[in-house]
């Protein structure tokens, strides 16, 4: 079956390796994502209980809305979606008035998400979104999309949390699987040295995430990791079982071909 597509465009979106990402997913009865983003792997899998997270305030925003009140949030979005006002009035307003909190903050970052450049996310130090228009051929309003995914957050108890990630590994229990998906760091010089990227999610958050989930593991959950195939995150995660990635299949990693551009590591409860 093809996987289903969140409604938000999202860099680092998994929604093209779902298919190699599910068999590395154990069962389990409570799933838990530190590092949620658009919500592509908790939409194409079938837990019985989620704990999804996020650091985003306006990602976790459209999640409640989606979650507690569909129709007021999907009449605020139509309306957007049918005036077309322009892009820049949306974002200004997103920024200087909208309340924090509300369904019309939601539907706005739906309309900023699908008309800005590439579904990019990104907030200046005043925490203003700052991402200029994308060139679009056609705009499309994620009506079925949105509502699919506001059936699957009622199906089942969906927790939300807007936090760091740190809050959520340290509730992990035994039977748990956490699936973390964090920006991936590249493995440059400066990782390795200063600990450095400008994203700010460098070598020693990573580090830090890596502690974490063993511990988590100690404490009888599973772990499952995706980030990019190179040699300081594959020393990071050296204690991890890892497979390499590429977009038609995941394969032990043995060196022996084209190196793949991402891994998935996988540490469980008898590794440790
Ligand atoms: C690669 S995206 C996840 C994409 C998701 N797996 C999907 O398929 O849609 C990484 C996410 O991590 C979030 N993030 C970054 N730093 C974080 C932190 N310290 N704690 C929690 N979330 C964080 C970002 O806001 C972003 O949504």
């Amino acid at each position: 079956m093809r996987p289903e597509k969140s409604f938000l465009k999202w860099v680092g979106s998994k929604s093209r390796l779902i298919p190699q990402l599910l068999p590395h997913l154990p069962s389990g009865k409570r799933f838990i994502e530190p590092f949620v983003g658009a919500g592509n792997v908790f939409i194409n899998t079938n837990y019985d209980q989620y704990l999804l997270c996020d650091k985003n305030w306006d990602l976790i925003n459209v999640y409640k809305w989606l979650r507690d009140d569909l129709a007021i949030l999907l009449n605020e979005t139509k309306s957007l979606f049918e005036s077309q006002p322009d892009f820049y009035d949306v974002r200004a307003r997103f920024n200087n008035f909208t309340p924090l909190l509300s369904s019309r903050r939601a539907a706005e970052f739906i309309y900023l998400n699908r008309h800005c450049f590439n579904g990019v996310c990104r907030y200046n130090s005043k925490g203003e979104f700052n991402v200029p228009v994308g060139k679009h051929k056609r705009i499309y309003f994620p009506k079925n999309e949105m509502i699919s995914f506001s059936n699957k957050l009622i199906s089942v108890p969906v927790e939300l949390v807007r936090a760091d990630f740190s809050a959520v590994i340290g509730s992990a229990k035994i039977g748990d699987v956490i699936y973390c998906d964090p920006p991936y760091i590249s493995g440059t010089k400066d990782d390795i040295f200063t600990g450095y990227t400008p994203c700010k999610f460098d070598a020693e958050t990573t580090k830090r995430l890596h502690d974490l989930l063993v511990l988590a593991v100690r404490r009888g959950a599973t772990a499952v990791i995706s980030n990019s195939n190179n040699s300081l995150v594959r020393e990071i995660f050296n204690d991890f079982e890892v497979y390499e990635i590429d977009a038609r299949r995941s394969v032990a990693a043995n060196g022996n071909r084209h190196p793949a551009k991402e891994i998935i590591g996988v540490l469980t409860p008898e590794m440790v």
